[in-house]
């Protein structure tokens, strides 16, 4: 092995990204996975585009770079333009009983999209994934998925234009039919090449990657998307799903479908800072739905990591060092206030504002987020969750 080459594999071992674990030693060098996964950067010319399409301003996760990656979106793009429709599709792994801000952030977007296009949106919940990853209960992941998916309606989705659905519920009929088009497709050893599989792996593993991928096929649904086998297909995703949508991109044309485009996030940091490891077992990791303003307020002040400095006379001298602060970093998420956020930015990082003035700020954006989500879920009944899985789109 020569040094270029060593240098390499010590880079790859110091970030590992795929569907089922995200961990580096440092920050996660978001230009490295772009290189190494082949999608495209979200560049600045595509937001205004996106603007234009939409004659809205583009949501927070847009201008900000939240979602910073993308396939062919400029082909859906095109495609639009011209009057022709798309769907979205996204989804989660319902593995935990409440969902944690991270959780949010796809959904939201999700929202914003569907607003903003004016298209049907479908939602899958992966309870068999997480039933054959965590070593869940069936009925254990199935009752995770009905709870996540009060949390996920809680977002405030088109109700008209919205099918939430688990796979122990609907796998079957049409959706099965694609589930066995692709896997034909895909041979063992390109999902090892994908996946990273190996002999110890149980076939459940092996054989899961066609139920993520034909979500992204409308014919996986006659009763939304009868005779319109070539609408498009828009996933919005964290970056970690991009290996499940490299699969259905290289299946798509061999089965006569199109390919879905993509749109991608970057991850939500973990409150002890970005090289921390988001732990889902750790509940001071992160602030979750479910949590009170005064849990709010203590998580933030005792766990989001500082970029101040350690005493008030050198943070007044030297500022934060906004790169690493936590507060900030969670502001930028959720601080809809552009001239706000550039505010505290200019003061905190020269020093004339102090950790705990942010924080108490961010304690104030958090609790107003989480009890708004609060109320908007406690209004979702079963009957809801059912109207959401019946749904029929025009
Ligand atoms: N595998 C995803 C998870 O563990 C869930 C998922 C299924 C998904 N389909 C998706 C996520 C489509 C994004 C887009 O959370």
């Amino acid at each position: 092995m020569d040094k270029n080459e060593e240098k390499q594999r010590e880079e790859e071992r110091e970030q590992v990204v795929s569907p089922w674990e995200v961990s580096s030693s440092g920050k996660i060098d978001y230009d490295k996975l772009i290189d190494k996964f082949g999608c495209q950067r979200l560049d600045q010319s595509l937001v205004d585009r996106v603007q234009r399409l939409t004659g809205r301003p583009p949501h927070v996760f847009l201008r900000r770079g939240v979602f910073f990656a993308h396939r062919d979106l400029n082909d859906i793009l095109d495609a639009y333009e011209k009057g022709e429709k798309f769907y979205l599709y996204t989804g989660r792994g319902p593995s935990s009983e409440a969902l944690h801000l991270g959780h949010l952030v796809p959904f939201m977007f999700t929202k914003y999209l569907q607003d903003a296009f004016k298209v049907p949106l479908v939602i899958q919940l992966t309870d068999d994934e997480k039933c054959m990853w965590k070593n869940l209960s069936v009925e254990e992941s199935q009752r995770l998925a009905r709870e996540n998916a009060k949390d996920i309606i809680a977002c405030g989705f088109d109700v008209t234009k919205t099918f939430i659905f688990s796979d122990f519920d609907y796998v079957g009929g049409a959706f099965y039919k694609n589930m066995v088009k692709v896997a034909k497709c895909v041979t063992y050893n390109k999902v090892v090449g994908i996946f990273g599989f190996t002999g110890e792996d149980h076939i459940g593993k092996v054989s899961f990657p066609p139920v993520q991928a034909v979500p992204s096929f409308p014919s996986s649904f006659p009763h939304l998307f009868s005779g319109k086998d070539h609408l498009r297909c828009l996933i919005p995703c964290a970056i970690d799903q991009d290996p499940y949508f490299r699969m259905t991109r290289d299946v798509a044309p061999r089965i006569g479908y199109h390919k879905p485009a993509l749109i991608e996030s970057s991850f939500f940091p973990a409150l002890q800072g970005e090289t921390g490891k988001m732990s889902a077992s750790d509940p001071n990791s992160a602030i979750y739905v479910t949590d009170s303003a005064k849990a709010i307020k203590n998580k933030i002040n005792k766990y989001a990591f500082s970029g101040g400095q350690e005493s008030v006379e050198l943070h007044r001298k030297l500022g934060a060092n906004l790169e690493v602060d936590i507060p900030v970093k969670y502001l930028s998420f959720f601080l809809e206030d552009d001239a706000e956020l550039e505010h505290i930015k200019k003061e905190y990082g020269a020093g004339g504002m102090l950790t705990g003035e942010v924080k108490q700020r961010l304690a104030q954006v958090l609790t107003e987020l989480v009890e708004r989500h609060q109320v908007a879920r406690a209004a979702v009944t079963d009957e809801v969750t059912l109207l959401h899985a019946i749904t029929e789109t025009e």
